[in-house]
């Protein structure tokens, strides 16, 4: 950790790097996505454009729509298709939110109710239908037809991982590889993806392509471990979303899995004592913290988080250098220091 923190302080301008900085190559393009998902959402039955306007708001980062457009153009790509394609990919992802909002009884995701909070679960399941469906329908309009299966790849794996995930709730015997594996197929394979259509786009080699997948699935399993890190660490406010959630609700993220697996006997102890009491005792899950805190478990979860993030700059290094490779550098660091 120490490394990578020195390498951010041996540059000011890439410390703490902005997505306003790292989007801006290709910014014009992305206000388009903005745009398209607009258009996209807009329809003539009044519950899906009501909630589609709610939901596509710009408040995500939109990272995904990012690496479409950069994996693209680090291939040269000139025409028109990648925007309609990043739309797509944020649309999955806004589907997956949503559905995953229900799952994991989430009240409030980027500072605002969330859908199935406002407008109860049985719209908002059928919201998330309507758009996987749609964003599958029109991706067969692409030129691209292996574009539709990457679609349909990653959506399957998502539901995979996020079965998985479900249906190891409350297992304090998960190992880190299990989880690890979970975060690849519920969040990694969409950034994957996303790398995989823009190098689709690009008319990248089969090799080439297989490099910005491989580049993807380290940055998501990144982001995931960062996002299970915030659970704990985050500030309420700026992620928009509750805290202490994931452990509130029995998802058993690094940082626990670490300490039952490192600490010492009288800690592992108590951490289980207080997990079974957690859903009656609001302190409990506070306490269950401070033993994690105090056996170094987010340093470790962080260090997981890094290890990942410098892999996926070690294989862009393989990948033509460019302006558009510089900015898919600094999205790595960008996932490590976020605080949203
Ligand atoms: C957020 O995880 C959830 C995901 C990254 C994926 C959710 C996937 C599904 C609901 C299945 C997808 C279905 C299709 C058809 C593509 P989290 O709960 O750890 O993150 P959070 O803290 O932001 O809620
Ligand atoms: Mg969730």
């Amino acid at each position: 950790m120490e490394k990578t923190e020195r390498k951010f302080l041996k540059d000011q301008a890439i410390k703490h790097p902005s997505l306003k900085n790292l989007y801006k190559e290709i910014q014009a393009d992305l206000d388009k996505v903005e745009e398209k998902l607009k258009l996209f959402s807009s329809s003539s039955n009044k519950i899906i454009s009501e909630i589609s306007s709610y939901l596509f708001q710009k408040a995500g980062k939109r990272i995904r729509p990012a690496l479409v457009i950069l994996c693209s153009k680090l291939f040269g790509y000139k025409e028109e298709e990648h925007i309609l394609m990043s739309a797509l990919v944020e649309t999955i992802h806004t589907a997956s939110l949503i559905h995953d909002d229900i799952i994991d009884n989430s009240d409030t995701r980027r500072g605002k109710p969330t859908v199935h909070s406002r407008w109860g679960s049985n719209i908002t399941v059928l919201l998330g239908d309507y758009l996987y469906i749609k964003t599958i329908g029109l991706s067969l309009t692409s030129k691209h037809r292996e574009i539709v299966k990457i679609f349909t790849d990653a959506s399957t794996a998502m539901i995979d991982g996020e079965l998985k995930e479900y249906s190891l709730s409350d297992n304090l015997e998960l190992k880190e590889n299990v989880y690890l594996d979970i975060l690849n197929q519920k969040t990694a394979t969409l950034f994957s993806a996303s790398c995989r259509i823009g190098g689709t786009l690009g008319s990248a080699s089969k090799e080439e392509t297989d490099l910005l997948a491989e580049y993807g699935t380290n940055l998501g399993i990144s982001f995931q471990i960062i996002d299970d890190l915030l659970d704990y660490t985050g500030d309420k406010k700026k992620l928009g979303k509750p805290t202490l959630s994931d452990l509130n609700e029995g998802r058993i993220t690094l940082p626990l899995i670490y300490t039952l697996n490192n600490a010492g006997e009288s800690d592992r102890k108590e951490i289980i004592r207080l997990y079974k009491e957690k859903g009656n005792r609001e302190n409990s899950s506070k306490e269950i913290l401070d033993i994690i805190k105090s056996n170094g478990a987010l340093d470790y979860t962080y260090q997981r988080a890094v290890d990942f993030s410098n892999k996926s700059q070690e294989i862009l290094k393989k990948l033509p250098e460019s302006n558009y490779r510089t900015s898919l550098h600094l999205i790595p660091e960008y996932i490590l220091y976020r605080n949203r």
